[in-house]
C-alpha cells in the first residue's frame, strides 16, 4: 500500500500520550472494562488479564468466566467484579447471551480452551459486540472459523495475535510471519479492517489503513507463559483511556515491555522474570513516565 508509513514506538511519543488522571476524575471516567475468559483448567491467564486491566489504570473491571474459576481469580484480584458464566461438565464456557451494554470495552480469548461451543460463543459475541473488542489467544482460533466476523464488525476491533496466532490466521508459515512481519501485518489489517498487534521481540501495531509502529521496549524475559495475558489487560485499559486506538494500543505495548525492562535492571532478571512481576512493574513505570 503506498499510502501507509512505518514510524517507531518508544519512550518520547509515550510520554506525549499518556493521559493525566485529573483532580476529578472518577471511576466512570477511566472506563468500565469487560474481560471473558479462562476455563476451569486455565484460571492463571485471565487472572493475569484481570489484574493488568486494574493496575494499567481502568476505573472498573468485570471478569466474565466459569464458576469454576472465579474463587481462585477472586483470591487475587479483590478490586474486580465477577460475572459467572454457562460452562459445561468440565469447566469450559459454552454459548449464551452476555449482555456487554455498559461496558467501555471487551477483551476475549486468554485460556478458554478451542471446544466448539467455547468458540460458538466467542464468534457470536465478537459479532454482537457494539464497543471496542480485543481478542487475544485462544479467541484468535475462534475467529478464524469464519473470518468475515472480521469485516462485518461495525465498530474497532483489535486482534493481538504471537507469531505462531498469526500464523493461524493468515496460513502463513511461522517462518514467513518472521521474515515478512510488516507485509503480512498491513496486507491483513487492510483486507479485515482490524487494528493488528503482532507480538514478538519487536511488537508492531498496525491500524486498519496499514500504517505501522514498532515498540522499541521490551527484554526476552518477556518470553515466557502470561506476557501476554498481562499485555491484554494493559491494551485494553489504554484502549478505554485514549481517544486514539492505535495510540492506546502503541502505548500499552511500550509500557508492558518498559516495566519489563525497568524490573530486569531492578528487583529481577530475564531468568526469573514473570507476568506478575510485569503487572506489579507498572507502578514504577507510572512514576516514571509522569
Ligand atoms: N523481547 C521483547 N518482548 C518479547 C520477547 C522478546 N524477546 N518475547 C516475547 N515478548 C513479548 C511479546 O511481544 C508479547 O507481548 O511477550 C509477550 C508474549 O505474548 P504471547 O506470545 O501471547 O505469550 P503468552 O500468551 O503469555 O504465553 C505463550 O501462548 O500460544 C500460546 O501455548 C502458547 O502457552 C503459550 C502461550
Ligand atoms: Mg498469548
Amino acid at each position: 500500500c503506498a499510502n501507509s508509513s512505518r514510524y517507531v514506538w518508544g519512550m518520547e511519543e509515550t510520554r506525549a500520550h499518556l493521559g493525566e488522571r485529573g483532580r476529578f476524575s472518577h471511576k466512570g471516567s477511566h472506563g468500565k472494562a469487560l474481560l471473558i475468559g479462562g476455563s476451569q483448567e486455565m484460571p492463571g491467564s485471565i487472572t493475569l488479564t484481570t489484574k493488568a486491566a486494574l493496575r494499567g489504570g481502568s476505573g472498573l473491571v468485570t471478569t466474565g468466566t466459569v464458576p469454576q474459576a472465579i474463587p481462585s481469580i477472586a483470591a487475587h484480584c479483590a478490586e474486580a467484579t465477577y460475572l459467572s458464566l454457562n460452562a459445561d461438565d468440565r469447566g469450559r464456557i459454552v454459548l449464551q447471551d452476555v449482555d456487554v451494554s455498559g461496558y467501555d470495552a471487551l477483551a476475549i480469548g486468554m485460556g478458554m480452551g478451542r471446544e466448539q461451543a467455547t468458540a460458538d460463543f466467542t464468534r457470536k459475541l465478537v459479532s454482537e459486540a457494539n464497543i471496542p473488542v480485543l481478542v487475544d489467544a485462544d479467541g484468535l482460533h475462534h475467529l478464524k472459523q469464519d473470518m468475515r466476523i472480521l469485516t462485518q464488525r461495525r465498530h474497532p476491533l483489535i486482534l493481538t495475535p504471537h507469531p505462531g496466532e498469526m500464523a493461524m490466521l493468515t496460513d502463513f508459515e511461522v517462518k514467513d510471519i518472521i521474515r515478512r512481519p510488516f507485509a503480512i501485518s498491513r496486507h491483513f489489517a487492510i483486507e479485515y479492517g482490524v487494528y493488528l498487534v503482532l507480538k514478538g521481540s519487536f511488537t508492531i501495531v498496525t491500524d486498519p489503513e496499514g500504517n505501522q509502529w514498532v515498540n522499541t521496549s521490551g527484554n526476552a524475559g518477556l518470553a515466557k507463559g502470561g506476557s501476554g495475558d498481562a499485555l491484554s489487560g494493559i491494551l485494553l485499559a489504554q484502549v478505554m483511556q485514549q481517544q486514539n486506538i492505535q495510540e492506546a494500543l502503541s502505548l500499552g505495548c511500550y509500557i508492558h515491555g518498559m516495566s519489563a525492562d525497568q524490573q530486569v535492571t531492578s528487583n529481577h532478571s530475564m531468568h526469573d522474570l514473570t507476568a506478575s512481576d510485569v503487572i506489579d512493574g507498572l507502578a514504577t513505570v507510572f512514576r516514571t513516565l509522569s
